[in-house]
């Protein structure tokens, strides 16, 4: 909360942000007795903490591990990555806090050793993973992909992990799974985002994802335990996430307990909140707009620095063209 009313270089950011979203800002801010539901996942509330603190590595106090893994061949990029620093320092990860550099701040006690991640629902044989299964069940492997936030700006992110279709095999779906639903750890104790909603924004904790089989099963989606070679952070959601590179980032669920195979569409927790302005598929759509920002173009973060972004165009799907074929026939505008 106070970081949020504290300004951090203003010449600069003024630099750097859009004319118009320095300027909505002050109005935008002057509105905000919290961050609420309707102010939560803006450009405007991305643009406030930009110039996070840099040097939030040397302050943070958990610990990753090395990982093995194949290095990335067929699914890579020769895109410029985004800084290592960067990625685990702009977050959203709301159960941590709202701005972006919260997160890095205030998981660093975060357990994640001992975990219990199930698979379940309309499955043959139901799977209990552990902290080690996750690591060690499953070949890793690196992916470099595109993250696109729905709030308009992106990453390229070295993730490791392995893909999801392979955990689904071996529990064996019933051919009446359509949909596979995904849920966030709940534990108030440990994110006091869940506690307070002036610390949490006011989500319907715990957060909940959910994607259709074809799209759970797609070679592209990966469950990522790691991210430029080491265990991930807690503020990028340790032990394990999920990451769908053609969809907006929200669908990248962290901190995964429960995969539950059903035959109902699943909710997903910005839906529920404003049902309007966030869809279930969420593909990135430079040509659908949210309602009160275009999506045509991003911002990719490519630094630290005051030459830390650059505006690009967004490509359909994230330029991620395979999966076009998931969607023939669907209303992409209605769907959206
Ligand atoms: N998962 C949980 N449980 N809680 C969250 O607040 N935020 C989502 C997604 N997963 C979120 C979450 C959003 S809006 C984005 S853009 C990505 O995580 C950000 O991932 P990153 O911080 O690792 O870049």
């Amino acid at each position: 909360m106070s970081k949020l009313f504290k300004p951090s270089r203003p010449e600069k950011e003024h630099q750097v942000t859009d004319e118009n979203i320095y300027k909505n800002r002050r109005t935008f801010l002057k509105s905000l007795g919290f961050i609420g539901a309707t102010a939560a996942l803006t450009p405007q509330a991305s643009a406030f903490n930009f110039f996070g603190d840099d040097d939030e590595t040397s302050k943070s106090t958990f610990h990753t591990q090395d990982l093995s893994f194949a290095p990335a061949t067929q699914y890579k990029t020769s895109e410029t990555q985004t800084p290592y620093k960067k990625v685990i320092t702009y977050n959203n990860f709301y159960e941590f806090g709202t701005s972006k550099d919260e997160p890095a701040k205030s998981s660093q006690a975060f357990k994640v050793d001992p975990w219990s991640l199930t698979i379940e629902g309309l499955v043959e044989k139901p799977i209990k993973l552990s902290y080690d299964d996750l690591l060690k069940r499953f070949p890793l492997e690196e992916r470099i992909y595109r993250l696109r936030c729905v709030e308009a700006w992106s990453m390229v992110i070295p993730w490791i992990g392995f893909e999801l279709g392979q955990l689904l095999q071996q529990a064996k779906p019933l051919s009446s799974a359509k949909y596979v639903a995904f849920e966030t750890l709940y534990d108030p104790k440990q994110m006091p985002g869940q506690k307070s909603r002036f610390i949490g924004g006011g989500l319907d904790y715990p957060y909940v994802e959910g994607l259709t089989i074809e799209e759970a099963t797609h070679p592209l989606t990966l469950l990522s335990v790691g991210l430029y070679g080491k265990t991930l952070m807690p503020q990028n959601g340790a032990p394990i996430r999920l990451v769908v590179p053609w969809k907006y980032g929200f669908k990248n669920i962290k901190s995964i307990v429960r995969i539950k195979l059903t035959d109902q569409q699943p909710p997903n927790t910005w839906n529920l909140l404003a049902p309007h302005e966030y869809g279930f598929y969420a593909n990135v759509n430079p040509n659908v707009d949210h309602p009160r920002w275009s999506q045509a173009t991003e911002r990719r973060i490519v630094g630290g620095g005051l030459l830390s972004t650059q505006r690009i165009d967004t490509r359909m799907f994230n330029g991620y063209d395979e999966v076009a074929s998931l969607y023939k026939g669907l209303d992409l505008r209605k769907n959206f």
